[in-house]
């Protein structure tokens, strides 16, 4: 009989699961991986240590968790990093506050995950909250102000909630979405406080002021300390995230600060033409 061949343990109270002891290198046997995908949709987050992958197998896994098991396709995509070093690296510097990628389009990708390739001591975190978790224990009172209503999400991040060490994307068009509040995931069907500092605009149905000041009540909540889990990043590191039930944010980074290098791996690929941002200081 099969055994699931690693252990799985919690991150974090309310979110998140490290995986320990998982061999990557061959075939992750069939009782393993359905292990793996209860886990993923459980808790949203799964945290590989010390693990030697490479970007055909940081793809395969991120599809397996959504149940996509063909053969990949990585000989013919290019390998993306974050990087502060690196010519053509991803947001290579600056501070981003929470937001799900693609959020202000209609269908975002499922998983994103990060692998340290190479991480200096003192590089920026990245922090990790649930939405789900956070629609779960929104206090009553707020619950009853914003269930039902709906939120607009939009490229770019709305600067004036945060400080001027905020990387800036820039589009020559702008997108937007809106969606009902709580957003039920396409997956797990579970429902989601899916609102962002980052990303989300503005509440549709309230004047600007009142939606201002509920989505600050609601970021109380989300960004919470203990809502929070932040991830100190170190070589062989690999977090694999929902992209729809979680949010990410990073503090500031900075192109002469320590090296920060992570291959991003996404799944599905989206099937759109989104102009890739350039990127700025605000
Ligand atoms: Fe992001």
């Amino acid at each position: 009989m099969d055994m699931v061949s690693c252990q799985i343990r919690n991150l974090s109270a309310g979110f998140g699961a490290e995986v320990i002891g998982l061999e990557t290198t061959g075939e992750i046997d069939a009782e393993t991986r359905q292990a793996l995908r209860k886990a993923f949709d459980e808790r949203g987050a799964l945290l590989f240590r010390k693990l030697d992958i490479d970007f055909a197998g940081q793809d395969r896994l991120c599809r397996m968790l959504i149940g996509d098991e063909t053969p990949g396709s990585t000989e013919t995509r290019k390998e993306n990093h974050v990087s502060n070093k690196e010519d053509d690296g991803l947001a290579p510097s600056g501070r981003l506050m929470f937001h799900a990628d693609m959020m202000w389009h209609e269908k975002p990708f499922q998983v994103l995950s990060l692998y340290a390739i190479n991480v200096e001591p003192g590089s920026a975190t990245t922090s990790l909250t649930s939405t789900e978790y956070a629609w779960r224990t929104l206090p009553e009172d707020l619950r009853k102000r914003i269930e039902g209503k709906h939120a607009r999400h939009q490229t770019g991040q709305v600067y004036h909630r945060g400080g001027d060490d905020l990387l800036m994307p820039q589009r020559s068009v702008e997108q937007s979405t809106v969606k009902a509040i709580p957003e039920i995931h396409p997956r797990t069907g579970k429902p989601l406080l899916y609102v962002s500092q980052q990303m989300t605009h503005n509440i549709v149905e309230l004047p600007e002021d009142e939606s201002e000041e509920l989505l600050l009540k609601v970021f109380d909540h989300l960004y919470a300390p203990d809502m929070v889990y932040e991830h100190e990043w170190q070589n062989g590191d690999l977090l694999v995230f929902d992209n729809i039930a979680m949010q990410h944010a990073r503090g500031n980074v900075e192109r002469d600060g320590p090296t920060r290098t992570l291959r991003k791996v996404i799944a599905p690929i989206p099937n759109i033409k989104a102009e890739a941002p350039r990127y700025a200081k605000a």
